[in-house]
């Protein structure tokens, strides 16, 4: 990874190799962060950050899921993502706000701990590859389970990241791009760091959050524009057997954007080409974030 110049931490920009921590941070040995991803696209007005206020707004939430008390709001968070991106002069790049427990104790408990909040901005190409995000990607179904939302809340959180790393090493191992996760009972619940949408006959399907999958922002961005442009979306449970029938799948996540799936467990979905409905998925997302659509230029926060 290339250094930037300067990375935000609780309240100042500070050079890249002095935003450090120290090896007793609570976070590292328990997983207690929480965390976003976002990303700012380079448009014919400037560079826009998709959905910012959205992103630090779920950042919240995450904390308040774990007790966290983090002390900016969103519009000062919103001003930092600001300075960070111009202070290391970026233009297309990907947005990783953290915040998370430091020194203090060695406890679980981790009240005692300083709570740190940091922001990293950097440039991130295509996180599947530009070739499946043109073609599609192969993915495997997993033999991890998504971890239960008996287990944790359905925050954005770090430590339950530990079962996505798992999945994702598993399936690269085995020459898949990505992992499928299914949840206990054995529906279909997302990618290791990525949604997923099915469509068959026409129809475009979704899993419910209650099967485990993140609110994604991204998800919920599809949605809106997919029924916009006169689709009708349905969240509901899907299970394994349904993704081998599918005529088209895809995935959607900041990192991913939209990513089209041409394999499941080396079954061809559909023709073995992106779909249709992908294929307008992608179009109508790149053109959001873009800033070509009118309509959607409220989910963008120019510099
Ligand atoms: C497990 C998981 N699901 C879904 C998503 C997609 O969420 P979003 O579209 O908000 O980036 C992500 C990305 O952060 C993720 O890590």
């Amino acid at each position: 990874m290339e250094p930037t110049k300067s990375i935000w931490m609780d309240g100042e920009l500070v050079p890249w190799a002095e935003a450090k921590v120290h090896v007793l941070t609570h976070a590292l040995h328990y997983g207690t962060g929480v965390f976003e991803g976002i990303r700012a696209y380079k448009n014919d007005d400037g560079t826009a950050v998709f959905r910012l206020r959205d992103h630090m707004k779920r950042l919240l939430v995450s904390a308040g899921a774990y007790s966290m008390q983090i002390e900016y709001s969103v519009d000062e968070l919103v001003v930092a993502v600001r300075d960070t991106v111009t202070d290391n002069e970026l233009e297309s790049c990907y947005i990783r706000p953290i915040s998370f427990y430091e020194l203090g104790t060695i406890g679980l408990n981790p009240s005692g701990a300083r709570l740190r909040t940091s922001i990293i901005a950097f440039p991130w190409g295509a996180y599947l590859g530009e070739e499946g995000l043109l073609n599609g990607i192969r993915v495997k179904v997993s033999s991890w389970a998504r971890i239960s939302l008996r287990s944790f809340p359905a925050a954005k959180a770090t430590g339950p990241y530990i079962n996505s790393v798992l999945a994702n090493q598993e399936a690269l191992r085995e020459g898949y791009d990505e992992a499928l996760l299914l949840t206990s009972d054995g529906n279909v619940s997302e990618g290791a760091g990525e949604n997923l949408f099915l469509i068959k006959d026409g129809q475009v399907m979704t899993p419910p959050l209650s099967d485990g999958c993140l609110a994604g922002i991204t998800r919920q961005s599809v949605m809106t524009l997919l029924t916009d442009d006169g689709h009708t979306i349905v969240e509901k449970s899907i299970l394994p057997a349904d993704l081998f029938e599918a005529d088209e799948l895809f995935l959607t996540g900041t990192a991913a954007e939209v990513t089209p799936v041409r394999e499941v467990d080396d079954h061809p979905i559909g023709s073995g080409k992106p779909g249709p409905i992908t294929r307008r998925a992608q179009e109508l997302f790149s053109d959001a974030a873009g800033g070509k659509l009118e309509q959607y230029r409220d989910w963008l926060d120019y510099l």
